[in-house]
C-alpha cells in the first residue's frame, strides 16, 4: 500500500536564532487527517519548530516541505502557502472594537472579495462549527476566556485552511473549557477533514485526542509515537517530562531566555 504524500516533512531540519542553534536533526512527517502533539518543557524550542512551518523562520539546514509544497523562501508564494495555514496563537488576537462576527470575517475580507451576503454566511458556518452562532453580535470583553479562543479557533478557521497549527491553545482556560476546546479540536480535524500540530505543556489534556505525540528537549526530538506509547516509554527524558520532575536529564536551566544573563 503507498503511503499518502504527507501534509508536513521536515528532513534534517536545524533551526537557529542568531548563533544559537535551538533544535537540529529534526526528521518529522505529519499524515493527512493526524494530530500530532508537540510536547517539552519551556524554552526547549516548539514554537519555533512551528515558526518553521509557517515559514517565518527559515532553515539554518535541512528541508521543509508543507501541504506537498517546498516552503518558499519569500514573496507571493509563502504569502499563498500561508493562508493555506490556519493558525491558533497563544494569545487570542480578537480585536477588541469589532464584534465577534467582524473578527471571524476579517481574514475573508482581507484576502477573499467574496461579496458580503457570502461572507457573512461563512461566518456563521464557523461560529456553528465552533457552537457560537449565538454570540455572532457579542464583543470580545464579553466573552469568557474558552469562548474567546473558540472565536479564535473559528477565525484561524475562516478561510479553510487544511492545515490548522495550534500554539498552546489552552493558556489560560479552566479544565472546562480546556476540555471543550480540545474537543472541539479534535471534532474540526475530523469533520473538516484537517491535519493538526498542537503545541502544549498541557499533556494530560492533549495526550487523549492525538494520534501520535513528539517531545522535545534538550535541541530536538526525543520521543515521537502514538500516546499509549509515550505513557509506556521508560526513556528518562519522557519519563521526566511526563511527571514534571525538576531533577533528570531535562536539565532545569537548559535554554535560559536571556543567553548570557547568568555569567
Ligand atoms: N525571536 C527570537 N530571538 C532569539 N531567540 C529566540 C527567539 N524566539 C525564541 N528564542 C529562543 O529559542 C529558544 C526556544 O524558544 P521557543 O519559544 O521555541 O520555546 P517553547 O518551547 O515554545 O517555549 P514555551 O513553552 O515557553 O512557549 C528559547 O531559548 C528562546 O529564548
Ligand atoms: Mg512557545
Amino acid at each position: 500500500m503507498t503511503q499518502p504524500s504527507p501534509i508536513v516533512a521536515l528532513h534534517g531540519l536545524r533551526l537557529t536564532r542568531g548563533d544559537r542553534t535551538i533544535l537540529s536533526d529534526v526528521e518529522l512527517r505529519v499524515a493527512p487527517g493526524e494530530i500530532v502533539a508537540v510536547l517539552g518543557p519551556s524554552g526547549c524550542g516548539k514554537s519555533t519548530l512551528l515558526a518553521a512551518l509557517t515559514g517565518e523562520l527559515p532553515p539554518a539546514a535541512g528541508t521543509v516541505e508543507v501541504l506537498g509544497q517546498p516552503m518558499p523562501s519569500g514573496g507571493r508564494a509563502l504569502l499563498e502557502l500561508r493562508r493555506r495555514i490556519g493558525v491558533l496563537l497563544q494569545g487570542n488576537g480578537l480585536l477588541t472594537d469589532l464584534s465577534v462576527a467582524e473578527n471571524v470575517a476579517l481574514p475573508l475580507r482581507t484576502h477573499t472579495d467574496l461579496p458580503d451576503v457570502l461572507i457573512r454566511r461563512l461566518v456563521d458556518m464557523k461560529l456553528h462549527a465552533v457552537g457560537l452562532r449565538a454570540a455572532a453580535d457579542a464583543y470580545p470583553r464579553e466573552l469568557s476566556g474558552g469562548m474567546a479562543r473558540r472565536v479564535a479557533l473559528a477565525r484561524a478557521l475562516a478561510l479553510d485552511p487544511p492545515l490548522m497549527i495550534y500554539d498552546e491553545p489552552l493558556t489560560g482556560l479552566d479544565p472546562i473549557a480546556s476540555g471543550v476546546v480540545m474537543s472541539l479540536v479534535r471534532r474540526l480535524n475530523d469533520t473538516l477533514g484537517l491535519t493538526s500540530i498542537v503545541v502544549t505543556h498541557h499533556v494530560h489534556e492533549t495526550l487523549p485526542i492525538a494520534d501520535r505525540a513528539l517531545v522535545i528537549a534538550n535541541g530536538g526530538i526525543v520521543f515521537a509515537g502514538t500516546p499509549a506509547e509515550l505513557e509506556r516509554s521508560d526513556d528518562a527524558f519522557v519519563q521526566q517530562f511526563l511527571r514534571g520532575a525538576p531533577d533528570g536529564p531535562i536539565a532545569f536551566d537548559a535554554a535560559p531566555r536571556a543567553a548570557g544573563a547568568v555569567a
